[in-house]
């Protein structure tokens, strides 16, 4: 049986039923939290104002209706903190970053920015300093293979993350390989094939987001490495739980997941989690105190191709 749905999570379900179908809600719950008094900030004006620069398997995007009012939530006055200051807001910390579809979607005015990708982390560091693409932007077969074997080069003499050329291939690799994909082979080349995609929008300079991603701090690591305080806002999106299996195909095994959902549960601030809602992803964060609910996820794209539809959980702890 589906447990009641908590306030904090009813709430968020509540300004976003119009955009998402919304699971086994609890009606006394819902009512309740379109009871709640609005958020006393609103950090950002237009969540939706600049879209990912990249393509990238898991963007949460779609989460958005329903982070938005969590993130809000976490900035309403309490007595005697910090937060109750006049203007204050917490910074964001995504361990797994990503896309950064959720921190440009809540934009805010700090944010620490992670991911174990290093080519990815050294892209965002290139437009934060500004860097504009040279290479040719050719959405042809031939011209992919080069480029993919241009950077593998580069990644080889281990300069990978040292020059703004790795960063404008990563660019290229990315909008003209296959589905979104970011994959590497054993030793640690870049392996995903041509996409196939009748047109592609290049950019070939990120001048739009300059200024939004500047003061944000950018780190390549384990998420376990990260300091975090009590004015951070922590959001979490590891890859997704494979039911029936130690070892996921993306290197992130269910240790990790286990270690992911102790650690969140440690820090001492608020903290969102979503994941795909398999039966042992629920218990485990159920275990560790969590509100816990689930919602429908779009389609999305696995290593293989495959679009099923699965149901996200989302967790939430401090809030
Ligand atoms: C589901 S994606 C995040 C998508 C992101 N929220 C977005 O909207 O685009 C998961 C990310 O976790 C990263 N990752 C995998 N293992 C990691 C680890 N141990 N520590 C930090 N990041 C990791 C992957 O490189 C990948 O970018």
């Amino acid at each position: 049986m589906t447990p009641p749905a908590q306030p904090k999570l009813a709430a968020a379900f509540a300004h976003a039923s119009d955009a998402l179908a919304i699971e086994s809600l609890h009606l006394s719950s819902l009512h309740l939290a379109q009871a709640l008094p609005r958020p006393a900030v609103v950090p950002s004006e237009d969540p939706s104002h600049l879209s990912p620069l990249l393509k990238w398997a898991g963007g949460k995007r779609w989460l958005l209706p329903v982070l938005q009012p969590l993130w809000n939530a976490s900035h309403r006055p309490k007595k005697s903190s910090l937060v109750a200051a006049k203007g204050f807001q917490r910074r964001l910390v995504e361990p797994f970053c990503g896309g950064l579809a959720v921190a440009l979607g809540l934009n805010p005015k700090q944010a620490l920015l992670n991911d174990a990708n290093p080519h990815l982390i050294h892209f965002y560091q290139q437009v934060q300093q500004g860097f504009r693409l040279t290479v040719p932007l050719k959405n042809e077969e031939a011209a992919y293979y080069a480029a993919r074997e241009r950077f593998n080069q580069l990644i080889k003499e281990g300069i990978a993350q040292d020059t703004p050329e790795a960063a404008e291939w990563f660019y290229y690799l990315n909008r003209t390989g296959y589905n979104g994909l970011c994959r590497f082979n054993k030793k640690g080349l870049y392996n995903v094939p041509f996409g196939k995609y009748r047109t592609i929008g290049y950019k070939t300079e990120f001048s739009d987001y300059q200024p939004t991603l500047a003061p944000w701090q950018f780190a390549s690591g384990d998420f376990s490495e990260l300091a975090i305080d009590a004015n951070d806002f922590v959001y979490a999106d590891p890859p997704y739980d494979v039911p029936f299996t130690q070892y996921a195909a993306d290197g992130f095994t269910w240790a990790d997941q286990v270690r992911l959902a102790e650690w969140l549960s440690d820090l001492p601030c608020p903290v969102v989690a979503s994941n795909q809602a398999t039966d042992r992803i629920l218990d485990l964060y159920r275990s560790l105190g969590f509100e816990v609910q689930t919602l429908a996820a779009p389609r999305r794209i696995a290593c293989t191709g495959d679009r099923t539809p699965a149901q996200e959980m989302l967790a939430v702890k401090g809030l």
